[in-house]
């Protein structure tokens, strides 16, 4: 799967930024609120009307202090999966169970430097597993491939039955990187400049989905 972050669209276009990438899976949105990441971008009224205007499922990245309080939001508007940071949930089950509730696929996101194994027992409550692959905050950063480590003890949960999530990779995928992340497990690759950066963003999907496939094929 492929989800293209919008947050390397142009903001005063983002209807146009979602008809762009027809072919994408999912259609990831990056939500910060400039205290859990140094930068601010955009929260529930926009996400709002992006869903109104594309039936791609929009994948909620909430990089934000407090999920618990405003997570649900999210859910409840609509959008098809609604990640949360491990770093920031005071109460993760609880929130999976209710972001579920209200309809929506429930994501635990880990930075770079977060390990994946104090999260193992929690992620039985969680349909999906955002692996950062840069520090949350900014497109455009380089790949940090030490990560890969997460995505493989991942991968060998999901692959022998004691995790049920959807493994997905968040910063500096591109035609570069995304083999050695296909390889190590992932599921689903965000990627922002790779896609909006280019020519025809609907193209650089098919690029970034192919090679992904043939080095999913490869490894396993
Ligand atoms: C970073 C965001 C990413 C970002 C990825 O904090 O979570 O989704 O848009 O952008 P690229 O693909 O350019 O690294
Ligand atoms: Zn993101």
């Amino acid at each position: 799967m492929i989800a293209p972050s919008i947050l390397a669209a142009d903001f005063a276009r983002l209807a146009e930024a979602a008809d762009a990438v027809k072919g994408a899976d999912w259609l990831h949105v990056d939500v910060m609120d400039g205290h859990f990441v140094p930068n601010l971008t955009l929260g529930l009224p926009v996400v709002k009307a992006i869903l109104a205007s594309t039936d791609i499922p929009v994948d909620c990245h909430l990089m934000i202090d407090d999920p618990d309080r405003w997570a649900l939001g999210y859910a409840e508007a609509g959008a098809h999966n609604v990640t949360v940071h491990a770093e920031a949930a005071a109460d993760p089950v609880k929130l999976a169970h209710d972001i579920r509730a209200a309809g929506a696929k429930a994501g635990l996101s880990i930075k770079p430097r977060t390990p994946f194994e104090p999260y193992v027992e929690l992620l039985s409550h969680y349909d999906t597993l955002l692996v950062m692959s840069v520090e949350p905050g900014f497109g455009g950063q380089e790949f940090i491939p030490e990560v890969l480590d997460k995505v493989r003890k991942a991968r060998r949960l999901v692959d022998a039955g004691e995790l049920t999530v959807i493994v997905e990779i968040d910063g500096g995928i591109n035609s570069d990187t995304i083999e050695q992340a296909a390889e190590a497990g992932v599921d689903c690759f965000v990627a922002g400049s790779a896609v909006y950066g280019a020519a025809d963003p609907a193209k650089a999907i098919e690029a970034l989905r192919d090679q992904a496939r043939v080095s999913t094929g490869k490894a396993r």
